[in-house]
């Protein structure tokens, strides 16, 4: 697997694209600092949506903290101006595909973040590492009895 570089577009493991992404954002280096996955993706238990933290959650910590960094800066630049970082999504699918994908009943279930997602504690920014289609909704679904159905998955 190669690593995403910023700036570059690489191909990732899975066949996709790597992003690119406006800020070089590592999660590794927030994960040891102690921050839990929902901390900053305060959907993934209970809501449909995991959500992406808005910059004024960064600003939270970095309205101090390394404000002379380069990446940083980009950062503090967005807050300034008001408007959120243009992250690049990494999941999700098309709009034809009519899919409606909820993280409540598999946080409910116990699935792991890394299951679907990969290591990404051990990730700068998200990397598209696991593959999403119908058949790997499905292959689970049948092993740990999630629903079947069209009508479970698809609007
Ligand atoms: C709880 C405080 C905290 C929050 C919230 C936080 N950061 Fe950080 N961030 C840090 C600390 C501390 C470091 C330095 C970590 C290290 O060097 O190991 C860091 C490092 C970084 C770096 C890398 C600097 C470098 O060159 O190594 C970037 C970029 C960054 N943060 C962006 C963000 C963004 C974007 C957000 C919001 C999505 C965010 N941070 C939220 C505390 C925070
Ligand atoms: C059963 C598989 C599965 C599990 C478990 C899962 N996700 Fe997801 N996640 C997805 C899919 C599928 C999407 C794309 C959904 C879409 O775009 O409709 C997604 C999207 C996301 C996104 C993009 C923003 C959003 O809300 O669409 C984030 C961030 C995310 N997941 C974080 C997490 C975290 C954190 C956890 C663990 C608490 C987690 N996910 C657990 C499958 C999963
Ligand atoms: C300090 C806040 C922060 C923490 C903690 C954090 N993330 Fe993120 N996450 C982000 C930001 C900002 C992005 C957008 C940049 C990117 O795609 O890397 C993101 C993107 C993602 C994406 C890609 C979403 C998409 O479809 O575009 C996934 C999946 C994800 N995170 C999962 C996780 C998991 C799993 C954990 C815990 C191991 C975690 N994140 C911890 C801030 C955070
Ligand atoms: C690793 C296993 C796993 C994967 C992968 C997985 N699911 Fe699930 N899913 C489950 C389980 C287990 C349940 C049942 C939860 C329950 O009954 O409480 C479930 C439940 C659901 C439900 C029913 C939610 C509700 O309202 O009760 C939907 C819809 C769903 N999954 C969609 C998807 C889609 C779409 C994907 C692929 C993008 C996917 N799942 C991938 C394990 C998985
Ligand atoms: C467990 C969840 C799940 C179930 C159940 C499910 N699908 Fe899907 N389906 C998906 C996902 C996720 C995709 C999107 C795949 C992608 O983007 O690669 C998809 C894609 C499709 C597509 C392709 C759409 C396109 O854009 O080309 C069709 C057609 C489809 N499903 C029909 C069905 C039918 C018919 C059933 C019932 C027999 C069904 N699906 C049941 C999750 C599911």
């Amino acid at each position: 697997m190669f690593r995403c570089l910023a700036g570059l577009l690489i191909v990732c493991a899975a066949g996709a694209m790597c992003a690119e992404q406006p800020v070089a954002f590592p999660h590794d280096k927030h994960i040891k600092l102690g921050l839990a996955c929902i901390d900053c993706h305060i959907g993934a238990d209970l809501r449909d949506r995991a959500t992406i933290p808005s910059v004024q959650k960064c600003m939270l910590c970095h309205a101090k903290l390394l404000r002379n960094d380069a990446e940083v800066k980009k950062v503090i630049g967005y807050a300034d101006k008001g408007i959120e970082i243009p992250w690049v999504r990494v999941y999700g699918f098309s709009t034809d595909a009519h899919v409606k994908f909820r993280h409540e009943p598999h946080y409910r279930a116990g699935i792991a973040c890394a299951t679907c997602h990969g290591d990404v504690a051990k990730m700068s920014v998200a990397e598209p590492v696991v593959k999403h289609d119908m058949g790997t909704c499905l292959t689970c679904h049948r092993q740990r009895n999630g629903p079947q159905d069209c009508a479970a998955c698809h609007y």
